[in-house]
């Protein structure tokens, strides 16, 4: 054996030897993790009330499991495969819209509340659905999407051929526009989607008349909230689906239904995107006071049921201490925490808008919850995979753009996700996660349907790349989504490796990992523990708290951290701790550790 520097084999095994040392060791003295406390930033509650710590997970219906070879998930499959969900241990699920609907925002474009799309199933589907449920003991909470129909809705298709000024009419937002001729829109709202907020119809008698608002896609008209039969309408909805078993309602736009008197203009974006600070303060379409009226009777329609029917609101508010205004204690008993889940992979602004969280939802007798993914957003396996500032606003990838790094975006989300369920309060799971699932981001754009794609002529991508359907097993071309190769949208490559079926049988696999953390998290009551941060972990780089003598890490810095001595309950995956001594934890790696015998 010859080596340069090596004057004999001895030198040369030495100097291997401290190579090998050097690679796996820092080369820094690694921080060390002292398991000191500050003041507590939540004390546990004591209620037995189900939605204070439960784990929620988000079935969208036309990406689940297909039984009719269409390639639209049913709920049929939903029915047929609910043991799975109910196997990963969660206490509920919320299913995205599968009503009537002519599907121009994806279901959320409701033309009959009472009825299932055809696409979806019917009513007897739905109530075999909840009868599995029962027998699984997981609740169905039904999306209830009050801000707007479907211009396909009987209502509006009445509103239309009635003429101005009739009580038709005003079950929506009709008004005349600006300008001599009424050329012009009555104010200069946008929609969420891109263009403007208002659409011109043609008068049954040929003219061209007035406008309705839409804050959404021009297919999808606002219902006048300050109109009682509308409140009356809802309520009737609202029974319906109670009467039926479900366990309450994911209320789409809670935020929006109520608008200032006279609309006045407004120049922000109509989702705010585009002003800082706190871009809904002043936002006439958005955080009404008279809003809260209406949740205020749906929690005591709610409270009639029994079994604990609940609400939660999808409030896009800010700053979150305005959110926590949704679920006062006759409001609703839930609502998403979506400046969580844009908080990126930084130590400190986590650690930040967790505390001012928990604050602001105890301030109001609340669970705070946590969400990571949804159907609206990159999954977050893409989003934390970035190797490049996204390109539009987090508004997706399409295969022009720099590609995540799938291993980091995934090792990531393992440990975002670790974290996430070690915090108390409840928690939010969307379809695939538990897969480790990232987004399609090679989507051409014939398969494009997200409205915001067609709005702005392409300049967003829209929300279809975390919309994918699931891969289940190797059964068909559609990893099993289907028993046919169709599939609304193409599955990515990767995805094969990645079915149900493989990670079932791979105790490594993320579907076992996330089925062990629901475990844990359950036994040790995390949902409703305490929170008191570690003292030397208020970094960007490095966060740990305890919660029920568990203390849990997240490593989001470049190098291992010497983390305390105690029992390792679950790290976030087989690579976050060093092999040898189980006493560092790696970069992008997260791990709960039981103090209990410390
Ligand atoms: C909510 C839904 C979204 C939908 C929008 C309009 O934000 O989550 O998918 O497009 O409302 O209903």
């Amino acid at each position: 054996m010859h080596n340069g520097n090596a004057s004999t084999f001895r030198d040369f095994i030495v100097m291997m030897e401290r190579m090998s040392q050097t690679e796996e060791l820092p080369t820094a003295t690694p921080h060390e993790i002292h398991a000191r406390f500050q003041d507590p930033t939540h004390e546990s509650s004591t209620s037995a009330e189900w939605w204070r710590r439960s784990v929620i997970y988000q079935i969208y219906p036309r990406s689940f499991r297909d039984t009719t070879s269409n390639g639209i998930g049913d709920l049929p499959g939903i029915t047929a495969e609910l043991h799975h969900v109910a196997d990963l241990g969660v206490d509920a699920v919320w299913l995205s819209p599968f009503f009537a609907s002519p599907q121009k925002d994806a279901g959320y474009d409701v033309s009959d509340y009472r009825a299932v799309d055809p696409i979806f199933g019917n009513l007897q589907d739905f109530d075999d659905l909840i009868t599995e449920a029962n027998r699984l003991e997981v609740k169905i909470l039904v999306d209830l999407v009050p801000n707007h129909c479907s211009d396909e809705h009987a209502l509006f298709r009445q509103a239309l051929v009635s003429p101005k000024g009739s009580a038709a009419r005003e079950f929506f937002i009709f008004r005349d526009g600006r300008g001599e001729d009424g050329q012009l829109p009555p104010n200069n709202w946008l929609s969420h989607f891109g263009g403007s907020a208002w659409t011109r119809i043609t008068e049954p008698d040929g003219t061209k008349g007035q406008y309705y608002l839409h804050l959404f896609d021009s297919s999808q008209p606002d219902f006048n909230w300050d109109n009682p039969a509308v409140g009356d309408e809802f309520e009737s909805v609202l029974r319906f689906w109670l009467d039926r078993g479900a366990g309450g309602f994911r209320v789409d736009v809670a935020h929006a239904l109520v608008k200032a008197p006279g609309l006045p203009d407004w120049n922000g974006r109509a989702d705010g995107a585009d002003s800082p600070g706190y871009p809904f303060a002043d936002a006439p379409m958005f955080g009404q006071s008279a809003v809260h009226d209406v949740y205020r009777r749906w929690r005591a329609v709610c409270e009639e049921y029994d079994g604990e029917r609940v609400l939660c609101a999808e409030a896009n508010v800010h700053p979150i201490e305005a959110m926590a205004d949704w679920v006062r204690p006759d409001e609703m008993h839930q609502s998403f925490n979506f400046p969580f889940l844009h908080t990126g992979w930084d130590g400190k602004a986590l650690k930040a808008i967790i505390t001012r969280s928990l604050k602001a939802f105890d301030a109001v007798g609340a669970p705070t919850t946590w969400v990571l993914s949804n159907h609206d957003v990159p999954r977050h396996a893409t989003r934390l995979g970035a190797v490049a500032p996204s390109p539009r606003d987090g508004d997706g990838l399409g295969p022009d753009d720099i590609q995540p790094d799938l291993h980091l975006g995934l090792a990531r989300a393992r440990a975002a996700t670790l974290f996430m369920l070690g915090l108390p309060g409840g928690a939010y799971l969307y379809q695939g996660e538990e897969l480790g699932l990232g987004d399609n981001t090679m989507l051409d754009p014939e398969y494009r349907q997200d409205p915001s794609f067609a709005r702005t002529n392409g300049e967003r991508l829209g929300r279809d790349g975390c919309r994918v359907p699931l891969p289940w097993d190797s059964s068909s071309a559609s990893l099993g989504f289907s028993d046919s190769e169709a599939s609304w949208l193409p599955q990515p490559q990767e995805w094969a490796s990645l079915t149900r079926e493989a990670q079932t049988a791979d105790p490594h696999s993320t579907l076992n990992f996330y089925k062990e953390a629901l475990r844990l998290r359950s036994a040790h009551q995390l949902g409703l523990g305490d929170l008191n941060w570690l003292e030397d972990t208020n970094t960007s780089s490095l966060l740990g708290f305890e919660n029920s003598e568990i203390l849990v890490v997240l490593n989001l810095g470049t190098e291992p951290v010497v983390l305390p001595a105690g029992e390792v309950l679950l790290a976030s995956s087989s690579s976050a701790l060093d092999a040898a001594t189980s006493a560092l934890l790696n970069p992008n790696s997260a791990v709960w550790i039981s103090l209990h015998h410390a």
